[in-house]
């Protein structure tokens, strides 16, 4: 079935019979054709995603696990379901591929990181880099290796880095994000460095700075609205390339 969209560029788009019957073959379903939601993506819609935060340190008053907490608020009003894996439950053993079965203390983590739909990870920065427990904590998704989903693939990914500086903030922010690429995640359009020299929490945990905040709630937003995305995507697949 076709329409006719009347700008200067005419031409005719294929309307999904599903959009059709939703109202939708107008505005903005006519201006991205391709992306035209179906019944299937508004089912897929009905789904709350789950996301998982990771991050923190062993530190009291923790600033990486409290813009974490921030990102992963902003998510749940956002609507999705949220956990968050502190520094607390991140002190894990060092992971061994070759030790077969998981240690009790990494058994919440696995399971959340397999059936999450997007994860945002807040790491301080360590000389310059993410810090050992953080990158032990991402090691154990090693064990995702072999799912459908394997690894981060499919899930977006929201990157945060806090430390004492500019220069570190930097640079842990771009070995975390480089290290979602590497895990066949999506790291999302906007990562958050926060220099905590500056002030940014108050004592009762919450971010002072409106600039950061407005950050941290755009990264846990960006997280939910990819893994909607994905969730559609997977609901409705594209059909199979002509060979
Ligand atoms: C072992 C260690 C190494 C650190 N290295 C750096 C660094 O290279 N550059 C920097 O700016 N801050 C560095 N810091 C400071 C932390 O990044 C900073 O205090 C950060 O806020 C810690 O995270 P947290 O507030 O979540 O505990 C280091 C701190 C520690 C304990």
């Amino acid at each position: 079935m076709y329409i006719m969209i009347g700008s200067p560029l005419s031409t005719f788009i294929p309307v999904r019979p599903g959009a059709q019957a939703l109202g939708l073959e107008g505005g903005a379903a006519a201006a991205y054709p391709g992306a035209m939601p179906t019944q299937e993506h508004f089912m897929a819609a009905q789904i709350r995603p789950f996301i998982l935060g990771i991050g923190g340190t062993t530190r009291p008053g923790s600033s990486s696990e409290r813009a974490l907490a921030v990102a992963l608020e902003a998510a749940a009003v956002a609507g999705a379901e949220t956990s968050l894996i502190g520094g607390a439950e991140l002190q894990l053993p060092m992971y061994d591929p070759a030790v077969p079965g998981l240690p009790h203390a990494a058994e919440r983590l696995i399971a959340e990181a397999r059936r999450c739909h997007g994860l945002v990870i807040a790491s301080p920065g360590y000389h310059g880099t993410i810090s050992g427990m953080i990158k032990n904590a991402i090691d154990y998704i090693e064990e995702l290796r072999a799912d459908p989903a394997p690894y981060l693939d499919g899930r977006a990914v929201g990157c945060i880095a806090c430390a004492y500086g500019w220069q570190a903030t930097g640079t842990t922010l771009v070995a975390l994000r480089s290290i979602v690429h590497s895990l066949r995640g999506w790291p999302t359009p906007l990562g958050v460095g926060i220099n905590s020299a500056l002030s940014v929490f108050g004592p009762d945990g919450g971010c002072m700075d409106e600039g950061v905040r407005f950050q941290l709630q755009t990264v846990g937003r960006q997280v939910v609205e990819f893994a909607r995305m994905q969730i559609a995507a997977r609901a409705a697949p594209l059909p199979a390339a002509a060979s």
